[in-house]
């Protein structure tokens, strides 16, 4: 195989964008580099093992003459096959990948990092960003200059600038070290990551060919916003249920609404159909296990139910005025101790336990205080927040621009997905966006698909496996012109026995042919316009 120069030198003519300054770069060759990668880290492709990949570790910081920031881009670089031998041929797929953050993080985490070695698996190029935030779960250490100076270089490199610049110098890595830029380039994220996703087709057509976007962050402001709001119901009915009711509720609306789209496996497909038919407050009174007490039992309370009732409903002002979309009936509000609904019990005492996205975003750069707490915000003024987060920060961050006008024009496809049991992000916010899409540009399927998945929580977890079919049918998409339809995925049903099912482009829905017999096979399971259950919001 061709020799490729993986030494700073060979990168002497790498053409930055007019607006950065290179400040450091560096190169390791990798040899022997062997790894297994499960499926839910790459998120829309399967899990992959290898050994004996060599690649090309090109790591640069550069700044924004002025911005007082410094950007780290890692760029992997394949330079033999997986599992090569003296004979293995073409190490490169011609095509550039890059891999999207998480919570706070741009990119370069555990996380991407993962996504790397699956990408390079396959013989992309692969490339992340730091955003210039430092590898910090949190943004704490960057968010303020000082008590109420927000650090708006950083939240702009978080929200798009380093995104663009990941794709432009990517680009122009292949084409230094290979010899020629990427025929194709994809973007694959979710969470902050789909958010992400969005931005590039929004603020950056044309950079990426393909974008997958899973449970993107769109909609920021809401999503801040409805990371809050169960804390702000139980502070405004002054009750802080246990965690075990919230979760008892959510276990029993699985089960009755589990067979309403006609098979009993664990999963709710039916959200509206849910919403519709489970009252949380039949549950006030029933007796349940919880190790949360002395005693180890509990009775529901009235508090535990309107705290479901509204989380699932979605976010109200003080007036009553319905705002936005909630979690789905079966999506976990408890997270051990983490989720939306959370409280921190103490000697039957209990108290709020925001979670800490929101938490950051609204002490950080709304009140822009190191020393705010955000449980103490009453309704009226959680209200004023979730509006002074729109006012000054959309253009930083939000991706709800519908017109893809341009995207479309240069010949981009995207892809989004979303768990409909996720536990942080509405499903529905995603389906909104499609739906607000496909109003500016009805054509929108010719370049846009979106698929709901049944069972799956935020990005991965829960009784469906991920989406692993998606990124190969982005490619085939984008390079041959096969429109994705039915996408392959698998769950795992309550006695732990695994059966395939398929996911659908929106506004299809997964339909079992009740003539079929085998529920488990693929084969009986087909993609078919269905009326939707209306929402009750
Ligand atoms: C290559 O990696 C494998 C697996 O980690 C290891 O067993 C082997 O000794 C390594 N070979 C060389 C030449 O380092
Ligand atoms: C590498 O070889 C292993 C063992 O033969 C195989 O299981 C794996 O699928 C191969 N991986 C790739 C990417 O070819
Ligand atoms: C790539 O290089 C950077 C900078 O030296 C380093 O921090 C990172 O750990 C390297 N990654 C791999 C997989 O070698
Ligand atoms: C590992 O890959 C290199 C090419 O990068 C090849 O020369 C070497 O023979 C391979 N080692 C084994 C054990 O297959
Ligand atoms: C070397 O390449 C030839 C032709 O592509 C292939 O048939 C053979 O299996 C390869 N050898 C090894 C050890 O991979
Ligand atoms: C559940 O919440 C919705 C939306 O806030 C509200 O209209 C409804 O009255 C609530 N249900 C009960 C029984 O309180
Ligand atoms: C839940 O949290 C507790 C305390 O932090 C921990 O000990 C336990 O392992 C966690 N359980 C799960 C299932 O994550
Ligand atoms: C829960 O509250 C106790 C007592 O106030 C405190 O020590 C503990 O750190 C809290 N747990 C969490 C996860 O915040
Ligand atoms: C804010 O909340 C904290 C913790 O709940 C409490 O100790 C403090 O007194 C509250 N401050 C105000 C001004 O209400």
């Amino acid at each position: 195989m061709t020799l490729h120069l993986c030494n700073p030198s060979a990168f002497s003519s790498l053409l930055l964008p007019i607006s950065t300054s290179l400040l450091s770069l560096t190169t390791t060759p990798v040899y022997n580099f062997s790894a297994s990668v499960p499926a839910v880290y790459r998120l829309t492709a399967p899990a992959i093992s290898y050994t004996n990949l060599s690649f090309c570790n090109v790591t640069l910081s550069y700044t924004h003459p002025g911005q007082n920031d410094e950007i780290t881009i890692e760029a992997w670089l394949p330079t033999s096959s997986p599992n090569a031998t003296a004979n293995s041929t073409a190490p490169w797929n011609s095509r550039l990948l890059a891999v999207g953050g998480g919570g706070w993080r741009a990119g370069r985490f555990d996380f991407s990092y993962e996504g790397m070695k699956g990408a390079i698996g396959e013989g992309y190029a692969t490339i992340t960003t730091d955003a210039g935030l430092g590898f910090s779960q949190t943004s704490r250490e960057w968010a303020l200059l000082s008590e109420g100076n927000v650090n708006l270089y950083h939240l702009q490199n978080l929200g798009s600038v380093s995104l663009g610049d990941m794709g432009v110098i990517g680009k122009e890595i292949t084409r230094v070290f290979y010899g020629k830029r990427p025929e194709y380039s994809y973007f694959n994220g979710c969470s902050q990551g789909g958010r992400q996703g969005l931005m590039l087709s929004q603020r950056y057509p044309g950079l990426f060919d393909g974008i997958l976007a899973g449970a993107p962050a769109v909609y920021w402001s809401e999503a801040m916003a409805g990371f809050q709001w169960p804390q702000v119901v139980m502070k405004e009915l002054g009750k802080w249920p246990y965690g075990c009711e919230v979760s008892a509720i959510g276990e029993e609306a699985t089960r009755q609404c589990d067979g309403l789209d006609g098979v009993v496996d664990g999963i709710v497909s039916d959200v509206g159909g849910c919403l519709n038919s489970f009252d949380p407050f039949e549950m006030v009174g029933s007796e349940i296990k919880c190790a949360e007490v002395e005693g180890g039992t509990v009775k529901i309370t009235e508090g535990a139910a309107a705290v479901v009732n509204k989380t699932w409903h979605g976010r109200e002002t003080v007036d009553g005025r319905w705002v936005w979309y909630g979690l789905s009936p079966g999506a976990d509000l408890i997270v051990n101790g983490s989720g939306l609904a959370a409280t921190n019990c103490t000697e039957g005492k209990c108290v709020g336990q925001p979670a800490s996205i929101g938490k950051d975003w609204f002490e950080l750069f709304i009140a822009k205080s190191s020393t705010f707490n955000v449980a103490n915000l009453t309704h009226k003024e959680f209200d004023r927040f979730a509006q002074a987060s729109k006012q000054e920060f959309s253009s930083f961050v939000e991706t709800d621009d519908s017109d893809l006008t341009e995207f479309r024009s240069q010949g981009g496809k995207m892809i989004s997905w979303h768990g409909l049991i996720d536990q942080l992000l509405s499903p529905e916010s995603t389906e909104r966006y499609y739906r607000d899409v496909s109003a500016v540009l009805p054509d929108i399927h010719e370049f846009y698909r979106h698929y709901e998945v049944p069972g799956l929580e935020h990005c991965f977890g829960g009784p469906s496996g991920n989406p692993t079919g998606l990124l190969e049918q982005l490619r085939a998409w984008v390079e041959e012109d096969v429109v994705p339809e039915a996408s392959p995925v698998e769950i795992t049903k309550p006695d732990g026995k695994l059966e395939a099912r398929v996911l659908c482009p929106y506004p299809q829905k997964a339909q079992f042919d009740a003539s079929c017999t085998d529920p488990t096979a693929a084969r009986c399971w087909s993609c078919e316009e269905l009326p939707r259950s209306q929402l009750v919001t």
